[in-house]
């Protein structure tokens, strides 16, 4: 592509930066659809997310993603939220508006478009949340949305569990979710087979041989596991679960998506399924041979 002074830029804000797939979704969409757009990563060190969000407004970005450790410490720093992301509690993507930056999440809209591609369903799904931390919030809420029938929240420090099962009940206004302390898993209750999602930091690279949960028998009663990782792609956590005859998926294509979505929300444009799969090859290639 050809930078002019037409350009317009789009960029990652986090802490680190240097390993994100983004630029390999965004610039590939951008080149795809003939949008005189560059897509960069910028490493805000830490005490600078204000002078960062300002700055980028100041620099006439047209958006922006926001990454680790600032999904949450954003959110005083914008114009706007929307109600998704205020639900949630985390914000992932800025979009340019009159006076500064409205928020969005477009990560659980994401793992929405991923798991109906995959032919995970979510409505009257009784659904295991592995962990309670940033990304297992998100999820709940977004199981809350989609008709879960039953959240089980299980997590090492259970009192973070219950916590977050009476923020998704509160939310939800029914008695949707409640929580186990992990190390309880073998009480769950017995003939149920669950669809399990995988939310912890637990098996990703370099510690590919971990996984929360090691015992095959919890295996079992899994029909379907997802895991938010996508690094390595196949995972402890996925291998046990189709080991066990389960179906099992990582955090791939609702990292593609997330980023369609963003993409869509700042320039209005609409990606089909065949580019979103050309995006989805280059992100995969700029992982290298793991992916
Ligand atoms: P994120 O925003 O990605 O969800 P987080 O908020 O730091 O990250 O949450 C990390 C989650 O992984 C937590 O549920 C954490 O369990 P605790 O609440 O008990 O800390 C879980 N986790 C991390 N390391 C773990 C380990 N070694 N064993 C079990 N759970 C672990």
């Amino acid at each position: 592509m050809t930078i002019n002074g037409y350009t317009r830029t789009c960029g990652l804000i986090g802490n680190p930066v240097e390993h994100t797939m983004s630029p390999a979704i965004h610039n590939t969409l951008a080149e795809a659809l003939s949008e005189n757009l560059v897509y960069v990563p910028f490493h805000v060190p830490d005490g600078k997310l204000r002078e960062a969000v300002e700055g980028a407004f100041a620099l006439n970005l047209l958006g922006c993603n926001v990454t680790v450790p600032y999904k949450s410490q954003v959110i005083p720093f914008l114009k706007e939220i929307d109600p998704l992301a205020e639900k949630i509690g985390a914000v992932n993507t800025l979009v340019r508006v009159q006076d500064g930056f409205k928020g969005y999440n477009t990560d659980m809209p994401g793992l929405l478009q991923a798991m109906r591609e995959d032919g995970v369903r979510l409505e009257g799904e009784k659904v295991l949340i592995l962990g309670a931390g940033g990304a297992a919030r998100a999820v709940a809420m977004l199981l809350s949305e989609q008709g879960a029938s039953q959240i089980i929240i299980l997590n090492r420090t259970v009192e973070k569990a219950k916590e977050l099962a009476r923020e998704v009940n509160a939310a939800s206004g029914r008695q949707l979710a409640r929580a186990m302390a992990l190390a309880d898993y073998p009480f769950l209750p017995g003939g149920e087979k669950y669809l399990a999602v995988q939310t912890t930091n637990l098996g990703m690279f370099p510690r590919v041989e971990e996984a929360v949960i090691e015992d095959r028998t919890f295996y079992e009663k899994i029909h379907t596991g997802y895991d938010l990782i996508f690094n390595p792609s196949r995972t402890k956590f996925v291998s046990l679960v189709e080991e066990s005859g389960g179906r099992a998926f990582n955090g791939l294509k609702m990292l593609l998506y997330q980023g369609v979505i963003a993409y869509e929300l700042w320039t209005g444009a609409k990606v089909g399924v065949e580019l979103a799969e050309k995006a989805y090859r280059q992100m995969r290639s700029a992982m290298g041979p793991e992916a």
